[in-house]
């Protein structure tokens, strides 16, 4: 396998040796449309370091990629930056393989990988900001708490300047290419922000606190090296996606309003359609998604840099439609801010739907400015100029949140 899957060189002294998933299109309840990657780099200093492997089923061209430039034998460190399984399922067989001189973790770390892994050796727990001398290069090692799991933390190289960033400052995008400056800057600002939309959006404390730190660290950065998609390499992409992080964790409203809804008979779906028009006229920017046409990851995905969100359910058995008791249970965990909020919905007899919705996004703690909007059965033409006026005053509350928030 080594003469088909070769290390990509990054530096001399430093290759990605990780595996590319182009098939993968479910990730805990995200849509992964273009597939991923799970990044793994080995440093060819006079310790022989490897940072993170991959998942379990992709180790085989981990190895292969390694093998292509060195025998994995002689490799001295492992560096495990994050024990979820994308990035550690390939350690208990690298370790095997491997029989390295140390693995390094968190404290954390080292207790999750003994949760999850039988491991035939100890994990050497490092501290927050130590150095480990490598011979002709160091590293030092930055916990970054909950940016994703507890047991995170960055890696520093120090000749090279790269930051090892572990899920941080990565996306789920498959290719070849290792470098963002390669890839179509729309597919890159699409998939970066989905990536934090769905994994991180509801951390964004510790995502300032790790941005804060960094800044802090004042460290000089030639490269930032995620476990997933892309390397970022010119000061331009460095930038851009440190200051995306900063301001995707204030989760800073914008003019644009989500309207997430389902429907059994397509009167939800006029209403929905009826405050779409009433949002543009009020002077937003409408986005509906019909959830039997979008997947949940898109949806929170538009709502991370929304400025008002409205949902809506036809009554079904006394409760909103799966379909959106499978949305708000997703997106309520990812815990949206900062945004206006409405509820609507068709019904029949009894009419829950759109009261639960209602509660949903008071639970959240959003802005939520009217009753819910409810119609018995068809919308009528005075029920659509009603959902059209309901459009129009999200629109203007939106617009009046965005002053509030400059
Ligand atoms: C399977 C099913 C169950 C329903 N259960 C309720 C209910 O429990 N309470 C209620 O008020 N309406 C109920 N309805 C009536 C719908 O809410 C009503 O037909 C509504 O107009 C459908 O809106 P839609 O066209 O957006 O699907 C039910 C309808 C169906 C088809
Ligand atoms: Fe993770
Ligand atoms: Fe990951």
């Amino acid at each position: 396998m080594k003469d088909t899957f070769k290390a990509v060189k990054i530096f001399d002294d430093v290759y990605w040796v990780g595996a590319i998933d182009w098939d993968i299109r479910h990730f805990h309840g995200y849509l992964t449309s273009r597939g991923t990657t799970y990044n793994a780099f080995l440093i060819l200093t006079d310790k022989v370091t490897l940072i993170d492997t991959v998942k379990a089923s992709a180790s085989d061209e981990m190895f292969a990629r390694i093998a292509s430039v060195i025998d994995p034998e002689k490799i001295d460190y492992i560096v495990s930056n994050h024990a979820e399984m994308d990035h550690s399922g390939a350690l208990p067989e690298a370790i095997k393989r491997i029989q390295p001189e140390k693995v390094f973790a968190t404290k954390m770390g080292a207790k999750a990988l003994g949760q999850h892994f039988d491991l035939p050796c100890d994990i050497t727990i490092v501290g927050d900001g130590e150095t480990l001398d490598l011979g002709s290069d160091k590293i030092t090692f930055a916990e970054t708490k909950m940016c994703h799991w507890p047991d995170s933390m960055v890696t520093y190289q120090h000749g090279r300047q790269i930051l090892y960033t572990q899920d941080a400052f990565g996306m789920h995008l498959a290719g070849l290419e290792r470098y963002a400056d390669e890839y179509d800057q729309t597919i890159l600002d699409y998939e970066a922000t989905k990536y934090y939309a769905n994994i991180l959006m509801h951390l964004a404390g510790f995502i300032d606190k790790t941005l804060e730190k960094l800044t802090a660290l004042n460290l000089d950065i030639s490269m930032i090296a995620p476990d997933h998609g892309p390397i970022w390499r010119t000061p331009e992409d460095i930038a851009k996606i440190i200051g995306d992080y900063s301001r995707w964790s204030a989760q800073k409203p914008t003019d644009k309003v989500v309207v997430v809804y389902d429907s059994m008979w397509g009167s939800t779906a006029k209403m929905a359609r009826a405050i779409g028009e009433g949002l543009s006229e009020g002077g937003v920017k409408a986005k509906l998604m019909s959830m039997s046409s979008c997947h949940r990851s898109d949806v929170v995905t538009e709502i991370l840099d929304a400025g008002g969100l409205v949902v809506g359910s036809a009554t079904m058995n006394n409760n909103m439609q799966p379909a959106m008791a499978d949305v708000t249970t997703y997106a309520g965990g990812l815990k949206p801010r900062n945004l206006v909020a409405g509820a609507f919905g068709s019904y029949g007899w009894s009419g829950e739907a759109s009261k639960n919705l209602q509660a949903w996004l008071e639970g959240l703690g959003l802005n939520v400015i009217t009753d819910p909007l409810r119609v018995n059965y068809v919308p009528n033409s005075d029920d659509l100029a009603t959902c059209r006026q309901f459009g129009i005053d999200i629109a203007k509350a939106t617009l009046a949140s965005l002053q509030g928030n400059e």
